[in-house]
């Protein structure tokens, strides 16, 4: 299962393999737990106007679509226009009225003071520098708007092999290729206080894997480890093994820290 190549869609062998791995991802009941919060915190109701930066191709954002109808408006915008082309296909089949449009979370295609809410998920992680996408997000909120961001502590990614060294070598091969924020909760609270929000909250979760993704993810980054000459041959093949044993009798114990920050424009 490849879930690491975000930025782009042109990145990503195998589309559909990809899109359904993000989709068992939301499945996940403690990111759904965070979803409802941050929906919650951001007062989202109807008649509201949404941004979802870094939409991806829509899950999140018609859900929110639903919450704001019928007078409020969703807008999502995600830098990969193959993913907008897919967001606007689900948007017509749910027969839900949304506002997409390719852009980039560093320059946002939008007007200042434009919406009650703006909110990302996984996305800060992917970028350089994050403070001018953070920027982006205040100018375009209404003073007084309420903002949404849900990211993981990617160095968190753990698996219940036995061979903790051998565990720890690879998830960190891996938080240092796939992502650009390996760390990204901590200074996002000092980078919000910063840029003069008000009302900082924050709230965790840790993310279990389903069985299934769990093994394939686990397994994938174990290749990615062995093709960048981290681990030996010998070493892969010993992490195969224990993860699919680990599968095999549904033992795998899989799990990421997630973080949801939210807060107010001044
Ligand atoms: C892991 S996906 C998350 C998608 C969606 N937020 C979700 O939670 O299902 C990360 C998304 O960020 C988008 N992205 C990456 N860099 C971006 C940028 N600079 N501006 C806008 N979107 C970006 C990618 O195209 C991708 O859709």
């Amino acid at each position: 299962m490849e879930l690491r190549h975000f930025k782009s869609m042109n990145q990503v062998h195998e589309t559909s393999e990809y899109i359904k791995a993000l989709e068992a991802f939301d499945g996940i009941p403690q990111l759904q737990e965070l979803k409802s919060l941050a929906i919650e915190r951001t007062n989202m109701a109807p008649g509201k106007s949404v941004l979802d930066v870094g939409c991806g191709f829509g899950l999140e954002t018609l859900r929110l679509a639903k919450k704001v109808a019928p007078t409020g408006r969703v807008t999502g915008v995600d830098v990969s226009p193959e993913f907008v082309d897919e967001a606007i296909r689900r948007a017509r089949t749910a027969e839900l009225e949304v506002d997409y449009k390719v852009g980039d979370a560093r320059r946002l295609p939008f007007a200042d003071d434009t919406f009650d809410c703006v909110r990302a998920e996984r996305i800060l992680i992917y970028l350089k520098d994050f403070s001018n996408a953070l920027a982006e997000m205040e100018r375009v909120l209404k003073p007084g708007g309420r903002m949404a961001l849900i990211e993981p502590d990617f160095s968190t990614n753990t698996i219940n092999t036995d061979d903790r060294l051998l565990m720890r070598r690879i998830v960190d091969h891996e938080t240092s290729q796939a992502v650009e924020q390996s760390y990204l909760p901590g200074p996002l609270a000092a980078a919000l206080e910063d840029l003069g929000f008000a009302d900082i909250e924050i709230a965790t979760r840790v993310l279990i894997f389903p069985q299934d993704l769990g093994a394939s993810y686990f397994n994938s980054i174990g290749s990615h480890a062995n093709e960048a000459g981290v681990v030996s041959a010998g070493e892969l093949e010993e992490w195969r093994g224990a993860i699919d044993l680990l599968r095999k009798n549904n033992h795998v114990f899989a799990s990421i820290g997630y973080f949801l920050f939210t807060a107010s424009r001044n």
